[in-house]
Formats: C-alpha cells, structure tokens, sequence
C-alpha cells in the first residue's frame, strides 16, 4: 500500500459523517439568510410582528436542527475515524509480521512505534475533525460568492479579488515553508521517540557504568532540539496566516470603500451595504480556516508517507504449503553476511543429519546464531544453499519450516503473562496436564510449583522475575510442547550454576529422543556424546567430528575444552 492508496482510504472513510455536516452548514447558512432577510427587512421598513415571528421560529428551528445533525455527524465521524485508526493498525501489524528480518536491522524500534502510535492518530484528527469542517467551510464559501452577486457583482468581485494572490502564495510558498518544517518535525520527533525508547530499555546499563549524566545530558538536547522544531514549525504556521489574514482583510477594505462609493454616486441601499460587509468578513474567515486545512492535508501526507515506507515494503514471498519431512539438513557453500560489510559465514558445507545430535561451537561471534538463523530461514544465503532434504529452505513455506523446526533461543523471552499461557504457546490448544508433563521433561516443573500461584504465576515482561537459566528452561517446555522432528537449541552464554546446567542437560536429553538436535554450546562438558561436533572459527567451519577424535585433531577444539576445563575447575575451588 503507498501514500495515494492510504489517504484514499482514508477519505472514503468518512463520506457518511460528510454528509450529515453538509445538512449542519446548511442550517447554518440558512439562519445565516434569515438574519439577513430581518436586516434587509427592517431596512426597507417592511417589517411586521408575523414576520418576526416566522423568522425567530425559522432561526431557532434551524439552531435546534444544526445542535442535533452536528452531533451526530461529530459522532459518526469519530466512530469512522477509530474504526480506520484500528484498521490501519492492525494491517500494520500484519504487515510488520511478515517482512525479512533485514527490515527491522534497518529500522528502529522507536521510530516503528511512533508510525503505528502517533502518525496513525494524526489521521484521527484528520477523519474526524478536519475532513468535515472542510466540507461545512467549502459550502459556506460557496454560497457567500453566490450571495454577493446577488447583492452586487462588482462587490462579489471585491471580495473575491484577494483570493488569487492568497492561493498563490499559498500554492507557490506557503506549501513548500511547511512541508520542509514538517519534514524537519517529523525528524526531531522520531529522533526523540528513539532516544526516549533506547534511554528506557538502558537505563540499568548506563547506571551499571555510571555514565548516567553524559546520556541524560545527550537526552536532554534531543527534547531540546524537538522543542525548537516544534516552535519553528508553529511559527512556519502562524506568520503565513498573518499574511493571508492581511490580504483577505484588505478584500473587506475595498468592498468597504467601493461599496460606500456605490452608496454615494449610485442608488445603492444602506441595508445591501451591510450585509454586503458582514458577507465579505465571512469569507475571508473562510478562506483563512482554508489554509488551515492545506497544512492539515501536508502533514496527513507526511504521516501517509510514513506509514507507506511500512505497508510498502515487500513481504518476504509467502510459497504455497507442501508437507516437510524430516530429513538431512545440509548448508552447500553458504556464504552470509548481515549488513553487507563483515562476513557472517563464509563457505560453510555441513550435513545434520536426520535423527543425530549434533552440536555446534566455536568462540563468541563465530556464526554459531547465524547457522541457526539461516536454517529457519530467518535470513537467507548471499550465496550457496541451505536445505532439507532435497529442498531448498529459501522456498519453503514459513508456516511448514516452523512446524518441522523448533528453537530455543539463547536469549528466551517470556511473555508477560501466566506461566502456563508461555509454555502453551508451543502447541494452540494444549491442555494443563500436557502442559505439566512438558514442564516436568523441562525440569522447571518443581520450581513452577514453589511459586505463589504455580502455573498461573505471572511472568514479567521479558521474564525478569527469573533466572536465565529458568527462563530457559521454560523454554525449552515450550519446545517439548511443541514436539517437532528438529530442535535448535542455543544455549544461554550467561554463566549457568552447576545445578542449573544439570537440570537444562537432564531437559536436553529429554527434549532430544528420536529426533534431530543441534545444540548450540557453550558448555562444552554437555555435548562430548555427541554424533557430530561442528567446530566454527570466524564464520568458518573448521572441523567436524566427535569429541575424542576432535581433541586429537583440532588444536582449536583442544584448547577450548582445556580452558573449559580450567573454568569447571575454578568453579569447583
Ligand atoms: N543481527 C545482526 N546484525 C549484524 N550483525 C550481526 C547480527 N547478528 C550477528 N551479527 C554478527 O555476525 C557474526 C556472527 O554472529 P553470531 O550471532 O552467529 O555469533 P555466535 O557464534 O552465535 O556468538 P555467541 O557465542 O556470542 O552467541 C558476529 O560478527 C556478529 O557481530
Ligand atoms: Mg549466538
């Protein structure tokens, strides 16, 4: 969806409230007439107390009329405006789930959630305020133009004078001013929302490090900076309405000076002098209120934009379903870097194979995630093939590969709800006892139980209230639940209690029956019986095989489980 399509459907959001302000300022207008008509009668003295009387009852007929209408139209427009709030949203939403991961590593947290919060609301105000009130000012301005010509044509054109150098400038200036500031707005406001999110989720860092006063300061001149924008942006407002204001005005003065020049050399009534004023301040408030709304429709545009660079991105292909079996997974010459300057992996030929365990190591940053990305198709090689089987990952459908594959990731996130809602996530429709029964293979089952409300305790966002080892291992229940042929597991690098790394090694085992598993280590003691060990250095698979012939032959190998040991060794002092 692009910018155009958006506001397009925006717009046909609202044409039903539209209406009902059509019937308003026709109510309004039409008291607007009958004020008239009582000038003009008085005027020309033909006024009687019927007539009065029929007037009054007009007016307060049409008043009554206007309060009603307008606050239906009011209503319906806010209910059309949030109904397309939600709909916007939610297509965002759905959106946002099925781009490439490569999306998001260009794109900010902050910046997404000012679009999908703030620039989404904007259009509330346009829907429901700003989109009727153009259709009530265009009729106004309409019928005061044709009300002048009847009153006077050469007055009707006095009025009118003004009016192409207020759009010129408008069209020609004005425009051009607002779009730049707004564009500039738009900058400081997601640079703020950024650092405001960034600041938030990093706080215990910058405490950590006591750098609290540098960051803060460098906050502070962010909101600085959007303070000033925010300014020059209103200023950018407010000295072209001056402008207008003035040229509109001098429209009046010279209806003013021509009409009392009409009043003087020509049979020109006092009343149509009057009325001929009244209109004319009318229009130039109308006309004013217009450029309101041209700034309104800039920044609707603004936000429209923004919104499209979202909906506008391509999707990752959605390929047909087709049943996937379990079989060999092999990477064939796979080369893959994350942002085209560091290669993540380079030529990597590896062969899992169906119903083994194997295991994955190497030193921190040496592709061991990134072979676990690439294999749930997360990513995709720059060059040669992952597969299973004889197909290749890359057109497998995504709904398939997650249904064979399952991930514990190194760092698992909890959902901040029940305890027994994160396991159940692993299988739609799982019931408590299966629930339990995973958490026992998981080994978290005792634990769960010790807590005030056991399996509905809530978790925290992100799970804070537990361990990463625990967390892991709810997890790793997740997983059990979900039972599928293939199981990634990255360990957690944080350093895990000895008792912990039992229990995770007790869940692993239990996770591991009959099928394929590809652990992820960096404990090396929990995979020494493994059928394969895949040696990773730099992006490189350097070696492959079992743990004793791996010791013999891959120094790299040796010295990580000599290191390993020395660690398990100062544990045990
Ligand atoms: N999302 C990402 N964007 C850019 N670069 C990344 C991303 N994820 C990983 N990398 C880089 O790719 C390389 C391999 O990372 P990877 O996460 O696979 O390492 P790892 O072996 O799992 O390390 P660890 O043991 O610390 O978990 C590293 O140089 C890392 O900086
Ligand atoms: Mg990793």
């Amino acid at each position: 969806m692009n910018g155009k399509t958006i506001i397009k459907e925006i717009k046909s959001k609202n044409s039903a409230s539209n209406s009902y302000v059509f019937v308003q300022t026709l109510a309004a207008i039409g008291t607007t007439l009958l004020t008239v008509l009582l000038i003009y009668l008085y005027g020309t003295h033909k006024i009687t107390p019927e007539k009065m009387l029929f007037i009054g009852a007009g007016v307060v007929l049409l008043q009554a009329a206007k309060a009603i209408v307008g606050a239906v139209g009011i209503w319906r427009a806010h209910r059309a405006a949030y109904g397309a709030l939600t709909d916007i949203r939610l297509s965002i939403i759905q959106h946002l789930k099925k781009l490439p991961l490569g999306f998001f590593q260009r794109r900010r947290p902050g910046e997404l959630s000012d679009i999908i919060h703030h620039d989404v609301e904007q259009i509330e105000l346009y829907l429901a305020h700003t989109q009727p009130e153009i259709v009530g000012t265009m009729l106004i301005a309409l019928l005061i133009t044709g009300a002048m010509f009847i009153i006077d044509w050469r007055l009707a054109l006095c009025m009118l004078a003004p009016v192409p150098l207020a759009a010129g400038l408008l069209i020609l200036l004005f425009t051009k001013i607002w779009t730049k500031r707004l564009k500039q707005y738009n900058q400081s406001t997601k640079e703020m929302s950024e650092d405001l999110m960034e600041y938030v989720a990093v706080i215990p860092t910058i405490k950590a490090f006591s750098t609290e006063e540098h960051k803060t300061e460098a906050l502070i001149t962010r909101v600085k900076d959007y303070t000033k924008n925010s300014a020059q942006q209103m200023l950018g407002i407010s000295a072209p309405n001056g402008v207008v204001q003035m040229i509109m005005e001098a429209g009046v003065l010279l209806v003013a000076f021509v009409g009392m020049e009409l009043i003087v050399h020509q049979d020109f009534g006092i009343t149509r002098f009057i009325l001929a004023l009244m209109l004319s301040l009318a229009f130039a408030q109308a006309v004013l209120k217009f450029m309101g709304y041209e700034h309104a429709l800039i920044l609707l545009n603004r936000c429209a934009a923004n919104i499209a660079s979202i909906t506008g991105e391509s999707p990752a292909p959605d390929y047909p379903t087709k049943p996937l079996v379990s079989s060999d997974i092999t990477f064939d010459h796979v080369t893959f870097s994350y942002d085209e300057r560091e290669q993540a992996l380079h030529d990597v030929n590896v062969v899992f194979k169906r119903g083994t365990v194997n295991a994955i190591v190497g030193a921190s940053g040496s592709g061991k995630s990134t072979i676990a990305n690439l294999i749930l198709g997360f990513w995709l090689p720059g060059a040669g093939r992952v597969s299973i089987g004889d197909r290749d990952v890359s057109t497998i459908n995504e709904r398939d590969l997650t249904g064979l594959i399952s991930i514990v990731q190194q760092e698992s996130f909890l959902f901040n709800t029940s305890i027994a809602e994160n396991i159940g996530i692993g299988r739609a429709g799982a019931g408590r006892e299966e629930i339990i029964e995973a958490a026992k293979k998981a080994c978290i089952h005792d634990l769960i139980e010790s807590l005030p409300n056991g399996y509905d305790t809530v978790i925290g966002e992100g799970g804070v209230k537990l361990s990463g080892g625990e967390k892991q291992r709810i997890a790793i229940a997740r997983v059990l639940l979900k039972n599928t042929p293939v199981i990634i597991l990255d360990e957690a690098t944080a350093a895990i209690d000895p008792y912990n790394e039992h229990l995770i090694q007790q869940a692993i085992t239990n996770l591991s029956r009959g099928k394929t598993l590809i652990v992820i280590a960096h404990h090396l003691s929990s995979i020494t019986g493994a059928n394969q060990i895949v040696v990773m250095d730099k992006g490189k698979v350097i070696a492959v095989g079992k743990h004793d012939d791996l010791r013999e032959n891959c120094p790299l190998y040796a010295e990580m489980v000599q290191m390993q040991n020395e660690v398990d060794s100062w544990n045990i002092k």
